[in-house]
C-alpha cells in the first residue's frame, strides 16, 4: 500500500454518504428537488409550486396549487397576539438581537399555540409545515417593522409569499420585477438535501421530537458565517471593500491579495459539494443585475464591485461564488435591511427542512454516529 497517497479529510464528515432522500439530490453539476432540476424551476415555476412540491412529494395540478395557495394565504393570520407582542417586545428592549435569534424565539413560542405542536404523524405534519412557511414571514415583517419603530401590518391574501414577505418587510406593494426576484431566490434556497441545518433538523427529529423543535435547531444552524449566514456576511464584506476602495488608495487587487494573506475565508465563495461553481449563483445574479438596472440603478454598482471580487477569487485560488454571494447584493439592492437576509432564507428553506422532518418522521432511526476517541488512556481517579 502507497504511503505517499494523501489520505482524504473527512472532518465535518466531507464526502460522507450518511442516510437517503427522495426529496433532494446534489452532484457538481445539478441540484434536484425530487425529480426537477433548479435550473428548470428558477425558469419556470413559482415558489409556491416549488413548496408544495417538496412538501406534498409532487408537482401539483392547477386546482392543488389553488388550493394550497389560499389555504397559505388563510394561515398568514394565524400566530397569537402572544407571540407577536413578544416580537415586537423584543425588538423594544433588545433591539441589538439578530434576526436569527429573535426568529427562534418566535418558533418555538408559536409550538406552545400549535394544536399539532406534538403529533409527529403526517397529516399533523403537514398542516404544521403549512402553517411555519405561512407565518415565517409575519415574524420576519413584524420584527422589522417593530425595530423600525412602525406598527404591525397585515398580510395581503392577494399576494404571493414573495410578494407578501416584501410588503411585511418594507410596507410597500413591490412591483413585479421585486416579486419575482424575490421568488427566484426562494425557489434557488428552498432545498439541498443533507446541508448542515436540515440535517440538524433530522438529528433531532430523529430521537421523536417536534417539528417546532426540530426547526429551532435548523435556525441555529443556518444562522452561522459559514452556512445560511454567508449572505449577510458576503454583504458585509463587500461593503468593506467598497469603503476601503472608495479613496483610490486601495485597489480591489490589493484588498484582496491582504485578504488572501490574513488567510480570511472570503464571505459567499467556496462549497463543500460544488467545487466547480455553483450555478445557483449565476442565475440570482442575472436576476439581482436586472432589478438593479431596472429599479435601483445605482445598486449596479456591487454588482460590479461583485464582479471583480469573483474574478480575481478564480484567477488566485479557483474558488468560485456560491448562491450567498449575489444574494447579499440583489437584497441590498431591494433596499431590505442586511440582518434580514438569513431569516428571508428561512421563510423559503423551511419548506427543505419540513419536507426533510417528515422523510425522517416516517421511516425514522434515531441518528446516533459514532466518534473515534482521541482522549488519554484509562486513568485511576485515586492515583
Ligand atoms: N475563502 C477563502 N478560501 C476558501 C474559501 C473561502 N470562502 N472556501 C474554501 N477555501 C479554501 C480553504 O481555505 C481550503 O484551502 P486549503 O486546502 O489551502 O486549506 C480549501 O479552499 C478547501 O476549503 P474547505 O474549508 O476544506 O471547504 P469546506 O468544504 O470544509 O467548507 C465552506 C465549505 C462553504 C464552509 C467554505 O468554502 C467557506 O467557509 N466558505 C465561506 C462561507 C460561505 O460562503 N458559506 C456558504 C456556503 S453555501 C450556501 C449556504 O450554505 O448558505
Amino acid at each position: 500500500m502507497s504511503t505517499t497517497k494523501k489520505e482524504a479529510d473527512t472532518r465535518g464528515l466531507a464526502g460522507q454518504t450518511i442516510g437517503e432522500t427522495a426529496v433532494c439530490a446534489v452532484n457538481q453539476t445539478q441540484l434536484i428537488y425530487r425529480g426537477y432540476e433548479i435550473a428548470d424551476l428558477a425558469a419556470n415555476a413559482s415558489f409556491e409550486e416549488v413548496a408544495f412540491l417538496l412538501l406534498v412529494g409532487h408537482k401539483p395540478a392547477s386546482g392543488e396549487l389553488a388550493a394550497f395557495s389560499e389555504e397559505l394565504a388563510q394561515m398568514r393570520s394565524g400566530l397569537g397576539e402572544g407571540v407577536l407582542s413578544t416580537v415586537e417586545r423584543i425588538a423594544r428592549e433588545s433591539p441589538g438581537a439578530h434576526p436569527m435569534d429573535v426568529l427562534r424565539t418566535a418558533i418555538s413560542l408559536a409550538a406552545h399555540e400549535d394544536p399539532d405542536c406534538e403529533d409527529n404523524g403526517p397529516e399533523a405534519e403537514l398542516r404544521k409545515s403549512k402553517r411555519l412557511l405561512a407565518t415565517i414571514p409575519v415574524i420576519v415583517g413584524t420584527h422589522q417593522r417593530a425595530l423600525d419603530g412602525l406598527p404591525r401590518i397585515e398580510s395581503d391574501p392577494s399576494l404571493s409569499h414573495a410578494a407578501n414577505l416584501l410588503w411585511l418587510l418594507t410596507g410597500r406593494k413591490p412591483g413585479e420585477i421585486a416579486a419575482k426576484v424575490m421568488d427566484v431566490s426562494l425557489i434557488l434556497y428552498a432545498e439541498h438535501d443533507f446541508n448542515a441545518s436540515t440535517f440538524t433538523s433530522r438529528v433531532i427529529a430523529s430521537t421523536n421530537s417536534d417539528m417546532h423543535s426540530a426547526v429551532c435547531g435548523a435556525i441555529g444552524a443556518l444562522k452561522g458565517n459559514l452556512h445560511g449566514g454567508a449572505n449577510e456576511a458576503a454583504m458585509e464584506m463587500l461593503k468593506d471593500i467598497m469603503e476601503d476602495t472608495a479613496s483610490g488608495d486601495m485597489t480591489v487587487d490589493a484588498w484582496m491579495e491582504r485578504a488572501f494573506s490574513e488567510k480570511r475565508k472570503l464571505m459567499g465563495f467556496g462549497h463543500r459539494v460544488y467545487k466547480n461553481g455553483d450555478h445557483r449563483a449565476g442565475i440570482l445574479r442575472d436576476w439581482g443585475i436586472r432589478y438593479a438596472e431596472q429599479e435601483n440603478p445605482d445598486t449596479r454598482k456591487w454588482f460590479d464591485l461583485g464582479d471583480a471580487v469573483q474574478k480575481i477569487m478564480l484567477d488566485s485560488k479557483n474558488i468560485h461564488p456560491n448562491v450567498d454571494f449575489p444574494c447579499g447584493m440583489t437584497y441590498f439592492a431591494m433596499g431590505i435591511p442586511v440582518p434580514q437576509y438569513t431569516p428571508i432564507f428561512v421563510a423559503s428553506r423551511i419548506t427543505g427542512w419540513c419536507a426533510h422532518i417528515m422523510e425522517q418522521h416516517q421511516n425514522n432511526r434515531i441518528i446516533r454516529p459514532l466518534a473515534e476517541y482521541t482522549g488519554p488512556g484509562l486513568l485511576e481517579w485515586n492515583d
